[in-house]
């Protein structure tokens, strides 16, 4: 079975548009993951569907058993995953609404649980991750958006931090020195352990507020929510295009 996972970011529960032929409680060598796996038939294709702060939503970014979700979506006959990730924008162009697949990472999280291969092992193991998104998957995903007419931001480097609190505007300020053109609290380590599992992976990353230090307004949940339900309607919508092209 060669299906398509999608993983729900901040927002994003429900696949709309999945028919649901089964939903799978999980167990993995690395514990459950965070919800229930939901299986089932989108455009005739085999999707599936995972929660990645559990639904309902309560898992904070540093507590999401990253292991354990993509060692279940493998197990379950996942071969590509788009993970769906509500950011914050640095970059002038990555305003609030905006959609995004971004194609670097720097990865600022710390005690973080970020292999599969440390225990038991035959020999040392080092993924290459020069590219840590699958380059196939992101021009799909650009094209669905061109066929849409959706607007998606090509590229951009992702700069994932611990969390759960956002950031301070000198934090913000350094990764914009690094080149970080959007901060996410989950994009890392999910994007190597993917890699790890030889799935193909992209972030669709949903720009929710500009970064710390980035606008006069505060930084406010009721703000963050009214604009990734506007991105979120966007990104249902690619995700239809690429799944029933
Ligand atoms: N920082 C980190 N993670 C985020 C942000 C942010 O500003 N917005 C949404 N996720």
């Amino acid at each position: 079975m060669n299906s398509t996972a999608i993983i729900g970011g901040t927002g994003v529960t429900k696949l709309e548009g999945l028919r649901i032929d089964r939903t799978v409680n999980s167990e993995t060598p690395f514990g459950p993951p965070s919800a229930e796996l939901v299986q089932g038939d989108y455009c005739g294709r085999e999707v599936l569907f995972l929660a990645r702060h559990g639904d309902p939503h309560r898992i904070p970014p540093h507590r999401v058993n990253y292991r354990a979700n993509l060692w279940a979506l493998r197990a379950a006959g996942a071969t590509r995953v788009v993970a769906i990730a509500a950011v914050g924008g640095i970059r002038r162009d990555m305003a609030p609404g905006a959609l995004v697949l971004p194609d670097q990472i720097i990865d600022y999280t710390c005690g973080r649980s970020q292999t599969f291969f440390e225990d038991d092992l035959d020999e040392v193991v080092h993924i290459d991750f020069t590219e840590p998104y699958d380059a196939s998957l992101r021009q799909q995903l650009l094209d669905a958006g061109r066929a849409a007419g959706i607007g998606v931001i090509d590229g951009g480097t992702y700069g994932a931090t611990q969390g759960p609190r956002l950031e301070t505007a000198a934090e913000i300020a350094r990764m914009e020195r690094d080149g970080c053109a959007l901060v996410g609290m989950t994009g890392m380590p999910e994007a190597a352990l993917a890699r790890e599992l030889e799935l193909s992976y992209v972030c669709l990353a949903l720009v929710a507020n500009w970064a710390a230090g980035k606008s006069v307004r505060p930084i406010t949940m009721q703000d963050i929510e009214f604009q990734l339900a506007r991105a979120t309607a966007n990104a249902r919508q690619l995700l239809q295009r690429l799944l029933c092209a």
